[in-house]
C-alpha cells in the first residue's frame, strides 16, 4: 500500500507536506513526490527511493505554495520508476493526482481514453485518474460535477487526493475501500491515509467512510455522498495518540523501541476491562462456530489465540489466514468472525470480514488504529491500546493482541467452568507479572541474544521448531527473521520435522528449538525430542529454554523460571530480538524492509 497526504493552507505548506509523507513512509517507500499549486499552476517532483533521499536529490523542500499533495509509493501496477511515481497529472497539468488502492477496470478505462487520444506516461492504474478528470471537466466545465463523474466510472479500491488549476484555494479527495482521513487545523486542513499524516499538526480529525469525497479549503470541509451527492455531517474524531510515542526516542530503530515498550504494552491490555472480553467470550459461546484471522503477523497472533482458547477454555476456534478465508471457511449466520488487525486496514482482512457480513456472520476485531475501516465494519471492538506501532515489522502489537486472546481465554475458561474461579485468579495474577518478566529479559539477555545473532547471521537457512503454542511463537519468530533480516527461516510443529524436513539437516541450516518449561512434561519431552533428531544429523542447534541443566544445544538463551503461561511470551521475545540483532548486523534497513509495508492495503 502507499502513503497519501494533502495540506490546504494560510501560509507556505511545503514543510508540513514533506513532514507528513515522510511520518508516512512506513507505509510504503520504494519511491515518492509531491505536487504543490501556486500562481494557478502546479509544480510536481517525484523520483524512486525513499523520502530523505528524493528530498534531497529534488530539492524538494524548494518548492512553495499553499495547497500540496504528496506521495509515497509501495509499487503494485508498474515498476518502481520515476515516471510511475505519484503524483501524476493530466496532459493539460490542471489536474495533478496521488492515489492509494488499485483501480479494478483501469485497462478498460486507459482503452478508452487512449482511444480519445489521451496519452499515457506510466504503467500504473493511477494515471486514469486525471486523465478522466480533464475529460469530464471538459464536458462538465466544474470540477465537483467532473469528480462525480470521475468516481462513478472508477472501480475498485482508492483513497485519493487532488489539486486542481481551475480551483487553485481546494483539495479534493475520494474514499473507496482504502483508508482516508481529514485533519482539521486551524487555518490549515490535512488529508492523509492514516493520522500519522497530521498528528503532529492536529489531533481533530474526520474519518471518511466508502463512497463519499471532501472538498477542502484551508478552513472549511465539505463532506459527500459520492452516490447522493446529498453532504454528510461527521463528527470530529479526537485522536488520543501522543505524536511523542509516533518518534523513536533516542532508539536506533523503531523495532527496538516497539520490542522495548512491551512491558507497557502489555500493562495496557491488562488494564483492558473484563467486561469486554465476556461479551466477546459469550459470543463465542453464542456461535456455532468461530474463526480467528488474521495476515501475516496477525494470522500467527490468531494461531495463538486458537491453542489458547483450546488448552484454557476448552473451545476451538480455528486460526485462518485472511487471504484463504472465503476459500477455506464455513460461514453462515451462526458464524462468528474474529479479526486481528494492527492498523484496522489489511485488505485481505476487511474482505474476509465484508465475505464473512455478506453471509449474515457476526463479526468482532482486535485492533489497535482508532477509527480504522475494522473498527467499524464489525459488531463488537477490542481496542488494544498498543500506541502506535511504525516499525513495518510488528512486534509490541502482536504480543499485545496474543496476551488479549489468553485473557479472553481464561475469562471464557470462567465462564464456561472450564476454569474454577481459584484457577482464574491465579492465571491472571501470573499475567500480572509479565511486565516484569518481559523486562527482565530485554536487561539480561539482549546482550546473549545479540552475540547468537552476530554469530550466525551468515547462516541462510533456518529451522524454527516449536510445539502446540509454542509452534505459533516460532512461527512468528521465524517470519521476524525473515522480514528483517531477509534469512530463509521457516517456522514449523516439532513434530512434523521427522516427516520430510529432517533431509534439510545439515552443513549450512540452524535449527532454533523453542522449548516449554520442565512443568509441561509432554511438550518439554516431545521437544527435547525433536532436538536429538536433529543433533543425530549433525545439525546446528540453537535452544530457547528454561531448563536448568547442561543443554543439548551448541547454543542457548535459557530464560528464568517462570509459570507456564507466561514461557510464550518470553520466548516471542527472544525471537523477535534474534530476527532484530541479525537484522542490525547484515546492516538492513530494520524498520522499513524491502518489499514491504506496515499493513497491505491492496489484494
Ligand atoms: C503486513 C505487515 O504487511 O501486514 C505485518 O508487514 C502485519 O507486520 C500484516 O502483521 C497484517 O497487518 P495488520 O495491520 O492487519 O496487522
Amino acid at each position: 500500500m502507499c502513503g497519501i497526504s494533502g495540506v490546504a493552507g494560510l501560509t507556505d505548506v511545503s514543510h508540513i507536506l514533506l513532514a507528513s509523507i515522510k511520518s508516512l513512509e512506513y507505509r510504503g517507500y520504494d519511491s515518492c513526490g509531491m505536487a504543490i499549486l501556486a500562481q494557478r499552476r502546479i509544480e510536481i517532483r517525484k523520483d524512486v527511493g525513499t523520502v530523505d533521499e528524493v528530498i534531497q536529490r529534488q530539492r524538494l523542500y524548494e518548492v512553495h505554495g499553499l495547497l500540496g499533495i504528496a506521495h509515497t509509493r509501495w509499487a503494485t501496477h508498474g515498476g518502481v520508476t520515476s515516471v510511475n511515481a505519484h503524483p501524476h497529472r493530466s496532459s493539460d497539468g490542471a489536474f495533478a493526482v496521488v492515489h492509494n488502492g488499485i483501480i479494478s477496470n483501469y485497462r478498460q478505462l486507459r482503452g478508452e481514453l487512449e482511444e480519445l487520444g489521451y496519452v499515457f506516461s506510466s504503467e500504473t492504474d493511477s494515471e486514469v485518474i486525471p486523465h478522466l478528470l480533464h475529460f469530464y471537466y471538459r464536458r462538465e466545465q466544474d470540477v465537483e460535477r467532473a469528480l462525480q463523474c470521475c468516481l462513478a466510472r472508477l472501480e475498485g479500491s482508492y483513497a485519493f487526493a487532488l489539486l486542481t488549476t481551475h480551483e487553485p484555494e481546494r483539495l479534493y479527495c475520494a474514499k473507496l475501500q482504502s483508508p482516508l482521513i481529514l485533519g482539521i487545523g486551524s487555518n490549515q486542513n490535512f488529508i492523509g491515509s492514516d493520522f500519522n499524516a497530521f498528528i503532529a499538526y492536529t489531533r481533530s480529525a474526520v474519518v471518511l467512510d466508502d463512497h463519499e469525497y471532501a472538498v477542502l479549503t484551508n478552513d472549511s470541509y465539505r463532506i459527500i455522498n459520492a452516490l447522493t451527492s446529498l453532504p454528510i455531517r461527521k463528527n470530529l474524531m479526537h485522536i488520543a495518540w501522543d505524536p511523542e510515542q509516533a518518534q523513536k526516542g533516542g532508539y536506533p530503530h523503531y523495532m527496538l523501541k516497539e520490542v522495548f515498550e512491551q512491558p507497557q504494552t502489555v500493562s495496557k491490555v491488562l488494564a483492558i476491562e473484563r467486561g469486554e472480553l465476556e461479551k466477546l467470550a459469550r459470543s463465542l459461546f453464542d456461535a456455532g462456530r468461530a474463526y480467528f484471522i488474521g495476515a501475516g503477523t496477525t494470522y500467527y497472533a490468531a494461531l495463538f489465540g486458537q491453542y489458547q482458547l483450546a488448552e484454557l477454555a476448552q473451545l476451538f476456534v480455528p486460526a485462518i489466514s485472511s487471504d484463504e478465508f472465503k476459500f477455506g471457511a464455513l460461514v453462515d449466520a451462526e458464524t462468528l468472525v474474529v479479526a486481528i488487525s494492527q492498523s484496522g486496514e489489511t485488505y485481505d482482512t476487511l474482505e474476509a470480514l465484508r465475505f464473512a457480513r455478506e453471509h449474515g456472520a457476526h463479526t468482532a476485531a482486535i485492533v489497535n488504529v482508532q477509527g480504522s475501516s475494522m473498527t467499524r465494519l464489525v459488531d463488537q471492538v477490542i481496542m488494544q491500546g498498543s500506541g502506535p506501532e511504525i516499525c513495518v515489522v510488528s512486534t509490541k502489537s502482536a504480543l499485545a493482541q496474543m496476551l488479549i486472546l489468553t485473557r479472553l481465554a481464561l475469562v471464557a475458561g470462567l465462564l464456561r467452568g472450564t476454569l474454577s474461579a481459584v484457577q482464574y485468579d491465579e492465571r491472571e495474577a501470573e499475567l500480572r507479572l509479565l511486565p516484569a518478566v518481559i523486562q527482565r529479559i530485554l536487561n539480561e539477555k539482549s546482550g546473549f541474544i545479540n552475540t547468537i545473532a552476530r554469530r550466525h547471521c551468515h547462516v541462510n537457512d533456518w529451522l524454527y521448531l516449536g510445539r502446540g503454542i509454542y509452534y505459533a511463537v516460532a512461527m512468528e519468530s521465524a517470519l521476524k527473521m525473515k522480514e528483517v533480516a531477509y534469512l530463509h527461516a521457516e517456522g514449523m510443529p516439532g513434530g512434523f520435522l521427522k516427516h520430510g524436513t529432517l533431509a534439510l539437516i545439515g552443513e549450512g541450516v540452524n535449527t532454533i528449538v523453542f522449548t516449554p518449561p520442565r512443568a509441561q512434561r509432554e511438550l518439554h519431552d516431545l521437544s527435547l525430542g525433536s532436538t536429538e533428531e536433529v543433533k543425530a544429523r549433525g545439525g546446528y542447534l540453537i535452544g530457547i529454554h528454561f531448563d536448568a541443566e547442561p543443554s543439548l544445544y551448541q547454543d542457548q538463551v535459557q530464560l528464568p523460571e517462570m509459570p507456564a503461561i507466561l514461557g510464550p511470551f518470553a520466548q516471542l521475545v527472544v525471537g523477535q530480538l534474534l530476527a532484530y540483532f541479525a537484522a542490525t548486523a547484515l546492516k538492513r534497513n530494520v524498520d522499513k524492509p524491502r518489499s514491504l509495508a506496515k499493513s497491505v492495503t491492496v489484494a
